[in-house]
């Protein structure tokens, strides 16, 4: 690299933006001016997706028009031809490929297709943050070979998900933990599958491509793919008791624990406390509380050892498993959230647009003479 740089666009700059707020040291997280700590107490999903489509915090009527267009059955529904295609696919398919196919195919049959003037892009972002949860649900369904569930206009963004993954109406904690993970997760400044979507978006791209982006980029375990893999830690630890000879084992052979670290916050991730808490309720809700246990040992030892805090993954999967969410399921679920932001991020970029087109810093050869086949 040359000069400073450290790779991986470390601490550089590519561009304003109006969003989302990081404080790294301070462990801050920040909405268009609000903390996200006051909007877990306070607000709702639907609200906070208003806050960073339009910037600001909605009237009462105004955040009633905007719920409505998100729980409408006309905006939630999948076109009847994207379950036949569900159908069609292998039932071992990776949830993530599936809703990357899945955007793909809602592009093909948005009416809004090929406009990328604000008020279009603006629609297409409503029915795209009312279809994903749906989409997520059927493919659960459709892999068990169980029908879908019809989404109901009566439940939230996240009741209604967790009603459609298993006809039955969930807990009021349930609801509640869901509904503030997807606060938590809605945004987060400039991370990787934001960027991508911002990338796609330079072009002039449209939304779904940008999301299509986006969601192939949040499916790394080095980003949103990390809550599956702190699953899969659980479920190799098996019991609390086991818990701290594991990761010190896992230390020792200098794995890289994952739901541990991150480019941004020096000091623990604002979100993990939250997750916390949720997944120890739902827990003891439940009366099973051995995948918190586990966590909070492997936390403390990996926070003595070598000095890294809980990022947003270590927690969320132990409170979605709580709720009988497969564990594949938690990076789609990531997505439905995620969307807000990579929406968001998509109209700030088209507004005050320039083409995001880097340099490498060239390490090869530049005047080789070419050798013809038949002599190298
Ligand atoms: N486990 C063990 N060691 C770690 C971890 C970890 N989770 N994270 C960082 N380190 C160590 C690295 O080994 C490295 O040590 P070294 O300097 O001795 O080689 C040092 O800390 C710096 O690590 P980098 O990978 O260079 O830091 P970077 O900023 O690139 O990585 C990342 C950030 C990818 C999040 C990293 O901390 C990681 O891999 N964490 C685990 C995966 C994870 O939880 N991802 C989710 C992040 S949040 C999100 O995207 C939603």
């Amino acid at each position: 690299m040359s000069g400073e740089q450290k790779g991986g666009l470390e601490d550089v700059v590519v561009s304003t933006s109006g969003i989302c707020f990081i404080d790294g040291n301070e462990g801050r997280l920040v909405y268009r001016g609000y903390d996200v700590n006051e909007l877990v107490e306070r607000s709702s999903f639907e609200e906070v997706v208003f806050l960073l489509w339009h910037g600001d915090l909605p009237s009462r009527n105004a955040l009633a028009a905007h719920t409505r267009a998100l729980t409408s059955t006309a905006n939630r529904r999948l076109p009847p031809k994207l379950i036949d295609i569900l159908r069609a696919l292998p039932r071992r398919t990776a949830p993530m490929d599936v809703l990357r196919t899945g955007v793909s195919v809602l592009a093909a049959f948005d009416p809004d297709g090929g406009d990328n003037s604000r008020d279009a892009t603006l629609r297409k972002s409503i029915r795209l943050t009312a279809q994903l949860p749906t989409l997520v649900a059927a493919w659960e369904r459709v892999r068990r070979g169980r029908p879908p569930v019809t989404p109901t206009p009566r439940l939230g963004l996240a009741g209604n998900f967790l009603y459609m993954l298993s006809g039955k109406t969930p807990t009021a904690l349930a609801v509640k933990t869901f509904d503030v993970g997807l606060i938590l997760h809605a945004d987060h400044e400039f991370n990787a599958s934001t960027f991508a979507a911002r990338v796609t978006a330079a072009t002039m791209s449209d939304v779904h491509s940008a999301i299509t982006s986006a969601i192939g980029a949040l499916r790394g375990p080095l980003h949103g793919g990390a809550n599956e893999q702190v699953m899969r830690m659980v479920e190799q630890i098996r019991t609390p008791e086991r818990a701290e000879d594991w990761i010190r084992k896992a230390l020792a052979d200098k794995a890289r624990v994952m739901g541990f670290g991150h480019r941004v916050y020096r000091v623990e991730d604002p979100r993990a406390r939250h997750l916390r808490r949720l997944a120890g309720e739902l827990g003891r809700q439940v009366g099973d509380t051995g995948a918190v246990e586990i966590l909070d040992t492997v936390a403390r030892v990996v926070s003595a050892d070598k000095h890294l805090h809980p990022n947003v993954d270590l927690y969320s999967g132990a409170a979605y498993a709580s709720m009988g969410i497969p564990t594949d399921q938690f990076t789609p679920i990531f997505a439905i959230s995620r969307v807000a932001g990579w929406t968001a991020h998509v109209m700030e970029q088209h507004g005050n647009n320039r083409l995001i087109r880097p340099r490498a810093d060239y390490t090869g050869p530049t005047r080789l003479s070419y050798v013809p086949a038949d002599r190298r």
